[in-house]
């Protein structure tokens, strides 16, 4: 049985003015009715193959997570929450913790983000057994999916990998390229995208942040082992939480290690980001624009235009992103929607 993890402490800045602080990217429904978390949620459903699911979060939305989670009337195994924003790398290390005490050791964690589009079929299921059986010979495993442009807000795995061949060992690991670069590796072939979604055991997963990041992984182990319940919810130690490096498990793990191994994947995977992520997914008209709310263009084409209530009129423009919310509107080149993230950074800093 597999432990699924599900990380819903992403800030989701690039999605601005969309996602907000008060109320990210994760748990909005981007792509139907029910959240993207929810989604998530639904994809480790099945008792057969998952025990419940751990979530980990950041504790101002706990109330979120447990309310979206009873909507759909599941069970976890708890939900973690950090006192303070430190990323990815230590989220997934307090979740090892967490899980060795809880499952044992050997616990084999599935690590899914909460801002992903999945298309789960067979060729899904088959390539978790081939991830699984991997992560407990004790590698780290990670999902690659075939690249189609040089996006920068990926990271790309250079393996010798087929399309259920198994697990391969990683040559390389490059966690969000400049465009030259993205550019270079997807000329030279060979490479995959990360997609963000890992498969791999507690234990062997807490020897190489023992090794690689052993500052994360003493925050981790300390702000567990001093946790404190509270109702549902495992308050993670403030103090030990705090010292942690703030660093996503790419950067601090999974360029480092020789333990990574990738599984290829086809099924359909989308990250939903940023907007040009969303724009690309969805269905657009004849002039390459996707709009929702009250919009109205006039010779504009290959562009996104959102409005939560005020009408907005967009006029002769290619390549503009326009979301216009209650309080903030952002106005943007589409092709340059990787920057909205460090944008909101500085907004948020002006405070
Ligand atoms: N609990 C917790 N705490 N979750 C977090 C935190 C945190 O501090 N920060 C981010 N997350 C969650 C997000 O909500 C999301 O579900 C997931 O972790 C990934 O974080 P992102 O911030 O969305 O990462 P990314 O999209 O820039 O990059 C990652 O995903 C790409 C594919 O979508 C990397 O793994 C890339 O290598 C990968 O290609
Ligand atoms: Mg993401």
């Amino acid at each position: 049985i597999i432990v699924p993890v599900i990380l819903a402490g992403g800030q989701g800045t690039r999605l601005w003015p969309m996602s907000r602080a008060a109320r990210p990217k994760q748990f909005l429904p981007l792509t139907g009715p029910t959240s993207l978390f929810q989604n998530a949620l639904q994809r480790v459903a099945d008792t057969a193959r998952y025990a419940p699911a751990i979530v980990i979060t950041n504790a101002d939305y706990r109330f979120i997570v447990a309310e979206q989670a009873a909507e759909l009337g599941m069970k976890l195994s708890g939900i973690l929450l950090e006192p303070v924003a430190r990323n990815t790398a230590v989220a997934i290390a307090a979740v090892a913790e967490y899980a060795k005490a809880h499952f044992g050791p050997e616990a084999i964690l599935q690590i899914l983000p909460s801002d992903h589009d999945v298309a789960v079929d067979e060729g899904y299921w088959a390539a978790v057994a081939e991830a699984a059986s991997a992560a407990m010979a004790g590698q780290l495993v990670t999902f690659g999916i075939m690249p189609t442009h040089p996006e920068t807000g990926f990271g790309y795995i250079k393996a010798d990998a087929t399309v259920g061949g198994g697990a391969r060992p990683v040559d390389r690991f490059v966690e969000k390229p400049d465009v030259e670069r993205a550019t270079q590796m997807l000329a030279e072939g060979g490479y995959f995208w990360n997609s963000g979604m890992f498969m791999i055991g507690a234990a062997a997963f807490l020897r190489e942040c023992e090794y690689l990041a052993p500052q994360t992984l003493q925050a981790a182990r300390q702000s567990v082992a001093q946790a404190v319940t509270d109702l549902d919810f495992i308050r993670l130690d403030e103090a030990a939480f705090a010292t942690a490096p703030n660093i996503s498990v790419d950067y601090a793990i999974f360029e480092k290690t020789d333990k990574a191994a990738v599984v290829a994947v086809d099924f359909g995977w989308s990250d939903l980001g940023s907007w040009d992520a969303i724009w690309k997914n969805a269905d657009r008209d004849a002039a390459q624009n996707l709009t929702q709310g009250p919009v109205t263009l006039a010779n504009v084409t290959n562009s996104l235009v959102i409005s939560d209530q005020a009408h907005v009129a967009v006029s002769g423009l290619d390549d503009v992103a326009v979301i216009a919310t209650n309080d903030a509107i952002y106005v943007g080149r589409l092709s340059e929607a990787q920057k909205v993230g460090q944008m909101v950074k500085t907004l948020r800093s002006d405070k």
